[in-house]
């Protein structure tokens, strides 16, 4: 059996997984586990490669802080002059704390937006507010014109395009609750013109997360401009499209050996400049997942093995609380062992399982039937590509206190969040 981890955030050396230069079982000594690790370097460079694909077109690289919204990640992207992509008051809040600067970066979406934070986000001077529906439109128009700021706006379109992803992040289709419908537009448009406390500048549009080929991006923004040049001809004066998130990465090591982000962004970017056809705007780019999703893992140590019946379970210390993703989507995580002793290697030992958390839930598990080598109680596994998603979806379900985030760099480590306390747990309650 072939074990590969996520070089070079995660790699081998002499049978012990390091997290760029730090033995994974060093830190799960140090900080125990569950604990998320991330690889500073590779956020970085992931970075630098996303925006360096770009940089033949005006653009604006607006990280979606809902992916990962750890305010030291946060920190260091904004350093690199990262934007950002939020969709609620606190990921507003935590961009303005992080850097009071960056919000002229700051890209405004989501479908339910109150007055309160349509009011933070007016008062921030953000750069553009993605407007999802008539009733937004004058309730934005209403709040500017009460402080008498213009608010810079696009309308996120609904293109109807189908995206190959797990239902629940598929988000362009006519029946999804997101954007407005294409045939609505424009009286929409020119609604939003006739207001004088909006500024109508942008479209923007974002068809689902985890899409694997440039294609239905291609094919939304094909749509995007089209829209774009009837508007400038109905007198709309449309600087900014903003193609929104959504660019997958490979969750099975196979794929993931053969992947090239490099060549992967650059498709992407051509892809969408290809599609807008010449046309003289700004872009915006919302990537979450691709940025941040291979440069963490959740650590977690073996607790208990049995036998039921036929199956095999390896029961670990971290659950669905920690990281959702397997339990609500299905999704595919890959596993590996910590220390690669010898025995595993000469013997190549493998077992097929299933890996599960302690909750109690049978939904509870990180994989079914998968074939790994054999694990012991005590031993130590990485749950790879957990960067995104991961830790920003985890819940305190079954009173389990969140686990830990560490951010490697180097050989340097820094502990960017502590793991929660009893005492923080039972903070709010009476
Ligand atoms: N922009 C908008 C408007 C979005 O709704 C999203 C993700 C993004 C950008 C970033 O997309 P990304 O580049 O990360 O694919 N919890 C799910 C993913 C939900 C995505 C929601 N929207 C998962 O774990 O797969």
């Amino acid at each position: 059996m072939k074990i590969i981890a996520r070089p070079p955030a995660f790699q081998y050396k002499k049978n012990h997984l390091l997290a760029d230069s730090v033995p994974l079982a060093y830190l799960a000594e140090r900080y125990g586990t569950p604990l998320y690790v991330y690889s500073a370097s590779t956020i970085r460079d992931r970075y630098r490669t996303f925006e360096n694909a770009f940089k033949r077109f005006p653009h604006t690289v607006c990280y979606s802080v809902k992916a990962n919204s750890n305010l030291s990640l946060l920190k260091m992207l904004a350093k690199l002059g990262s934007g950002f992509d939020v969709v609620s008051g606190g990921e507003l809040e935590r961009v303005l704390h992080v850097s009071r600067k960056a919000a002229e970066k700051v890209v405004f979406s989501g479908v339910g937006k109150t007055a309160a934070e349509i009011d933070a986000a007016l008062k921030a001077n953000i750069l553009i507010f993605n407007v999802e529906s008539e009733s937004e439109l004058d309730l934005l128009a209403e709040r500017a014109a009460k402080i008498k700021k213009k608010a810079r706006i696009a309308l996120r379109i609904n293109p109807d395009v189908f995206a190959d992803t797990h239902p629940y992040i598929s988000t362009g289709l006519r029946e999804h609750k997101f954007g407005v419908a294409l045939s609505d537009v424009g009286d929409l448009y020119t609604r939003a013109a006739a207001r004088k406390y909006l500024d109508v500048a942008g479209v923007s549009c974002h068809i689902g997360s985890q899409i694997t080929t440039v294609e239905p991006f291609a094919k939304a923004m094909l749509r995007i401009a089209e829209l774009v040049r009837a508007l400038a001809a109905n007198g709309h004066n449309i600087r900014y499209v903003d193609a929104g998130g959504g660019l997958g990465i490979s969750y099975k090591s196979e794929d993931a050996e053969a992947d090239n982000f490099e060549a992967k962004s650059s498709a992407y970017a051509h892809a969408l400049h290809d599609s807008l056809g010449g046309l003289k705007v700004h872009l915006l780019l919302e990537p979450g997942r691709s940025i941040v999703a291979p440069a963490g893992a959740l650590l977690s140590r073996v607790v208990v093995t049995k036998q039921n019946g036929k199956k095999r379970f390896v029961i670990v210390d971290a659950a669905m609380n920690d990281l959702l993703r397997p339990s609500l989507y299905g999704a595919y995580h890959e596993i590996v062992p910590v220390q690669l002793n010898q025995v595993l290697q000469m013997t190549k030992a493998t077992s097929v399982v299933d890996v599960v958390g302690p909750v109690c839930e049978t939904g509870d598990f990180f994989a079914r039937d998968r074939e790994l080598p054999h694990l012991h109680e005590g031993d130590l596994v990485a749950i790879l590509d957990a960067g995104a998603y991961g830790m920003a979806l985890s819940s305190n379900y079954n009173t389990r206190p969140r686990a830990a985030e560490v951010m490697v760099d180097g050989s340097g480590v820094t502990v960017v969040r502590k793991r929660e306390t009893m005492k923080d747990l039972f903070r709010q309650e009476t």
